[in-house]
Parts: structure tokens; sequence; C-alpha cells
């Protein structure tokens, strides 16, 4: 070997002497003193402290301290070089914290990696925002930059957090015998539901795929094949306007079962729930959990979702009410309507008289006629109303409500049963706002059920399915199809928490003959039926188990679980109220070629 070649090696070797990441900058302990270790990551703040370089160096797993001393020249002038978000590996020793330096607050503060030799692997432009969580940037702005917005520790947490919900619900349904089998994403369009993202079709002129609302008809044609126990992560579409908790792209925990009824499926996805939420989040969950019915629902809260993170049932006065003189009262249960009364607790002394009175405008604004109150002060009754009750009827009214001294009774009447419903739990909801009942961190689940078969659409002037057309009757109420079809409940029932629907779903309809039936019910001619769920109905020709089961919005899950006030904020790529990706500027046109292809022409 000559003197040249040994020359040469060694240069080689110093600049191949690459940096190895050792650890993650987030996991360095005072046990770890005295390490040589290799961090990569980027950089989050650089201080220069007048001859010592200060460098926080951040990757997934959190933060530490790099300290650059001058006798390190040539990384002490690679740090004076280095801004916020370079790309960048270290290597050195881990060193204990002089005392004043020591940050308790983070789970490296009381370490300082000495730095020996430092690497720009990349370079960054400044970003549009500090990568840290208390900004104030436009969500746009966010979202447009999406991949400096997820480097911030609360987005990540979030998507971190996602990924053990997602775990948790594999490791529990294997363990429970279920299989995973995906379906497509290209499918049929089905009426009833939401409107459609539709692809057409190139090697089929004219026709065009639907992107699937939701695996409902292959997860049960999957029953009849056999599956028995199906789950899914199945991503969804649906083109509806978009709200702080919907998006157009989202994402079910889709499941069925063969051979169950409704309380199997309940006892199975009440496991689920605590289990998953016991592994993602840490936090106890209690089963069962409790059960209404959607009449009860309907009557005690006025919504199929009930927020029982708090009380304040609504109480039915009308027998009462009829009895006084008050004639709105009297009027509204003479003709069919009824009176509704919410006793707030110690109101009384939460609402100024000025307050009452803003009230009574909010349930106006919600669309009741008005809103009698009684406030039960130490001194007695202090109502608009009680001048038109004996003495004897407003005692009985004051047992009925349950009113102790200092409680507000308000009460709403209305000749339209299901506007009082609706108004007083939205008023409830209200309140439970304003006196700030709803905690974030409760979580109340709560299973609806026995919901209507059907509802009358005055649009379309016939019953649609509550549910979907698939969705079993009880058995019980199968003769009224014929003669009260409006009455029929349904084996379904969703999932609720802290007031929103977290999911839903039913046993289904296992017979053909009783499935014609239902089609018939919603109006469907036999050709209309065959032509778009002859497969489902063929299927089902060749022996059906009985089946049911449930889909979650899952984003919706981690959205609450997590105490999100949007869903967009546990979706890696979210799309906007208008249904944008800000990042890809999807949607876009295309080139004239692609829809010739598809034997398309944009006529706008
Ligand atoms: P359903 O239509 O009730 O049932 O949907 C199930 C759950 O999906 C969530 N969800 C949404 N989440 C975000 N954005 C949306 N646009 C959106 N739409 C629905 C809700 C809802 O509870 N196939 C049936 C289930 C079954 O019967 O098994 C179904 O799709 O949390
Ligand atoms: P009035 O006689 O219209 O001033 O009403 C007396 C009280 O009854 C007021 O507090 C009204 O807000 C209330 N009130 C009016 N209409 C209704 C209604 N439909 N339900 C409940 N309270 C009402």
């Amino acid at each position: 070997m000559s003197i040249y070649q040994i020359i040469y090696g060694k240069v080689v070797a110093k600049l191949n002497e690459k940096i190895k990441r050792t650890h993650y900058c987030g996991q360095l302990r005072e046990s770890d003193v005295g390490s040589e270790v290799g961090l990569m990551g980027w950089i989050q703040t650089r201080r220069d402290l007048g001859g010592i370089i200060f460098l926080d160096l951040r990757d997934r797993s959190g933060i530490c301290q790099v300290v650059i001393n001058p006798e390190h020249s040539e990384a002490f002038e690679i740090a004076e070089e280095i801004r916020s978000e370079y790309v960048v590996a270290v290597k050195g020793k881990v060193a204990l914290r002089p005392e004043e330096n020591v940050n308790p607050k983070i789970p490296t503060g009381f370490v300082e990696i000495i730095c020996e030799q430092l690497v720009i692997l990349n370079k960054s432009k400044t970003p549009p925002f500090p990568i840290e969580d208390n900004i104030n940037v436009d969500e746009s702005v966010r979202l447009k930059y999406r991949y400096l917005d997820l480097r911030r520790p609360r987005m990540l947490n979030n998507i971190l957090f996602r990924n053990r919900v997602n775990k948790a619900i594999r490791d529990f349904l294997a363990e429970n015998g279920f299989i995973e089998v995906e379906t497509p994403m290209l499918t049929r369009s089905t009426p009833e539901g939401a409107r459609d993202y539709l692809v057409p079709s190139r090697v089929n002129p004219g026709s065009f795929y639907a992107l699937p609302q939701s695996p409902q008809l292959f997860k049960q044609i999957l029953m009849v094949a056999g599956i028995e126990r199906y789950y899914q992560i199945a991503r969804c579409f649906r083109d509806e306007d978009l709200r702080a908790d919907r998006q157009p792209e989202f994402t079910q925990l889709d499941m069925e079962m063969s051979f169950v009824e409704v309380d199997d499926v309940i006892s199975l996805n009440e496991k689920l729930i605590k289990y998953i939420v016991e592994q993602a989040s840490g936090r106890k969950v209690d089963i069962p959990f409790r059960r209404l019915t959607y009449k009860e629902a309907m009557e005690k809260y006025g919504t199929d979702k009930p927020d029982l993170r708090f009380g304040m049932e609504m109480v039915n006065v009308s027998d009462i009410a009829s009895q006084s003189d008050f004639k709105v009262f009297a009027d509204a249960v003479k003709d069919g309507g009824i009176v509704k009364g919410i006793n707030i607790q110690k109101g009384g002394q939460i609402f100024s008289r000025r307050q009452i009175d803003e009230l009574v405008e909010k349930a106006k604004e919600l669309g009741s006629k008005g809103m009698a109150w009684i406030n039960l002060t130490p001194e007695g009754v202090k109502s608009p109303i009680a001048k038109f009750f004996t003495e004897d009827k407003m005692n009985e009214l004051l047992v009925r409500m349950d009113a102790k001294t200092n409680d507000l009774l308000i009460f709403m009447a209305d000749t339209d049963a299901n506007k009082v419903l609706s108004t007083m739990g939205q008023m409830r909801l209200h309140l439970g706002k304003t006196l700030g009942l709803m905690k974030k961190d409760a979580l109340e689940f709560l299973w609806v059920t026995e919901f209507p078969l059907l509802e009358y659409s005055e649009e379309e002037k016939r019953f649609v399915a509550m549910h979907h057309p698939f969705t079993s009757p009880m058995d019980e109420d199968i003769p009224l199809l014929d003669q009260d079809p409006s009455r029929v409940r349904a084996k379904a029932y969703d999932i609720v928490l802290n007031g929103t629907e977290l999911g839903g779903g039913s046993i289904r309809i296992h017979s053909s003959s009783l499935q014609q039936k239902m089609f018939e019910v919603l109006g469907f001619t036999e050709e209309r039926a065959k032509s778009n769920f002859g497969f489902l109905l063929q299927a089902f020709e060749y022996g059906t188990p009985p089946h049911g089961g449930i889909a979650y919005g899952l984003d919706r899950m981690v959205m609450l679980l997590q105490g999100l006030d949007s869903i967009r904020d546990c979706i890696a790529f979210p799309k906007t109220q208008n249904a944008m990706c800000l990042m890809t500027g999807a949607p876009a046109e295309v080139e004239p070629r692609q829809l010739r292809d598809l034997h398309l022409k944009v006529t706008i």
C-alpha cells in the first residue's frame, strides 16, 4: 500500500464517518449521562449566547438541548449557519445541565448534549408559522402547509392517538374472531342516502362508478359468504354539506356479525369501546352504557343524541298545565299539543331577572312562541303565570318538577308536540353550554335503541328509511308495516358520546320476502328494486344468516376522545368546508384529453 493510498484512505474514512442515530431526542434522561449519542431531527430554535450556541433539536419523540462550544470550531461554524427547521445530525456526549439551565417542564430538561460533530442534512425556508402549539394563524395557512402543521406537538399527538385507537381496534377485533376484509372503492351508485361521488368509466363510456358511502351492501354479502365476523377501517365518501364534525371523505370502523341479535352487537361493542379508550388514552370506562329508546330520548331530551354530561331532563306537565287558566297552555293541550318543563336547579340564584328575559328571547329565537317561567324564591313563587294557577295546581306543578327553593322552572307549550321537544331540547343544550355543564373530559356514552323504521318525507311524498332500507323491523311491529308504517320500530341503535352520534347500526333483514315488503313500503317498484339492489336480493336467495352490525365515525371517535373541536384536527390531510384540499389544490381542472378519454364535456 503506498503512502498516498494510506492518506487518501484516511481522508475518505473521515468523510464517511457518518453520524449514526442512536437515540430519539425525547428519550434522553439523567441515566444517559456520559453516553456518546447520535441524534437527528429538526431545529426548533437556535440561541447564540455570545460564544456558545444552544440548539433545541426536535424529532417525533420530543426536544433536547444541544450545546456547541467554540472549541469544536468546525461544529461551531456550522451552527452559526443553522436556522429553524433545518434538518441536522448531531454527535455528542450526554451531560447534566448546570443547575441554572435545568428545565423541569420537559422530560429531557435535566440533560444536554455537548456537541462534537454537527452535520446539516438539509436546509429549510423560513416556515410561514412557528412550529409550536399556541400559534395564532388562520386554519387555511395550516392546511396549505399541512406538513409543517403536523410537526406541531398537538397535531402530532392527535396522529399518534389515532394510531393507538386503530391498533386497539385491530387487537381487540382480531382477539374476538373478526376478519379484516377490504371492499371496493369503485362500486355502483345506489339510491337512498347522501349524494354520491361519481367516477366516470373510460372503458364503459357513459357509465359511472360511485365511491362508497359505506361498505354496507358488501358487508352484508360477506355474511352471505360465511365470513361471520367482518370488520374494516373503511374510507367512505359522501357529497353532503360539511360541518365541524363532517368530512366529504371520512373513515368508518365498519363491522358486521352473523347469528346475532341487538344485545349481542351492543355488548360486544361496549367491550370494544372500553378497550379502545383504556388502551388509547388510559382512561377508565364503565360498562354497560346507559340505554334509552328513541321515544324516551325524544321525550326527555328532545333529540336522538342526548348529551348526558348533565341532567335537566324535560318533564311533561301537559295534564296539570291544561287545568290552569293560562290560555296558551290550556289551548295547546286541547289542540293535541304538549307543555314541557325543565328545572334549572338553583337557576333563581344564577339568573337575574334581566337574564331570565334574555332566556325568553333565546327561546323565541329557537322557534318557540314563548317561554313561561317560575322562580321559586325563598319568599315564594315569582312568576308571570302564577296568577293562572290555583294554589293546589301550582303545588302539584312544583312537585312534578321536583322544585326546591331557588330553582328556576321554564316551560314551553305548542300545539305541535315535536316542536316543543326540539325547541326545548335546544334550550337544554344552550343552558348546558351557558352553565358550563358540558365538561370536555367527561365521557358519557349512551345507546339509543328502537328507532322508527321509517319517516315520512313531505318532499318525496313517501316513506323513506330512517337508517337504511336493509334495517329489520322489530318482530312485534311487522304487522304494522301494512297498517301504520309510521309506528314500526326498527332493530336499530345509535351510540352517542357527549351528545354526538358516534356510530349507528342495526340488525338487517335477512329474508328476501321481508326485504321485498320493505321496498314496497318505500315505494320501490319491483323493477327498480331489482335494478338497484338486484345483486343483494339475489345473494339473499342463497342461504343468508341472520346478521347485523354497526359503523362508527372513526374521525369523530378520535375527535371526541381527544376533546378536539374540529374533526379536521385528527385527519392528516382533511378537506375544508368547501370540500377542498388546500395543500394539493384538489379538486382541480383536468386536461381536455382526459375529459375526451372519459367521453365527458364540461358545460359550465
Ligand atoms: P351511518 O350513515 O350512520 O351508518 O354512518 C356511521 C357513522 O359514520 C359517521 N359519519 C361521518 N363522519 C364524518 N363525516 C361524515 N360525512 C359522516 N357521515 C357519517 C357518523 C355515523 O354515526 N352502513 C351504516 C352502518 C351500519 O348500518 O352498520 C352507516 O354507514 O359517526
Ligand atoms: P303573554 O300573556 O303572551 O305575555 O305570555 C305570558 C308568559 O307566557 C310570557 O312569559 C310568555 O313568554 C309565555 N308564553 C307565551 N307563549 C308561550 C308558549 N307557547 N309556551 C310557553 N310560554 C309561553
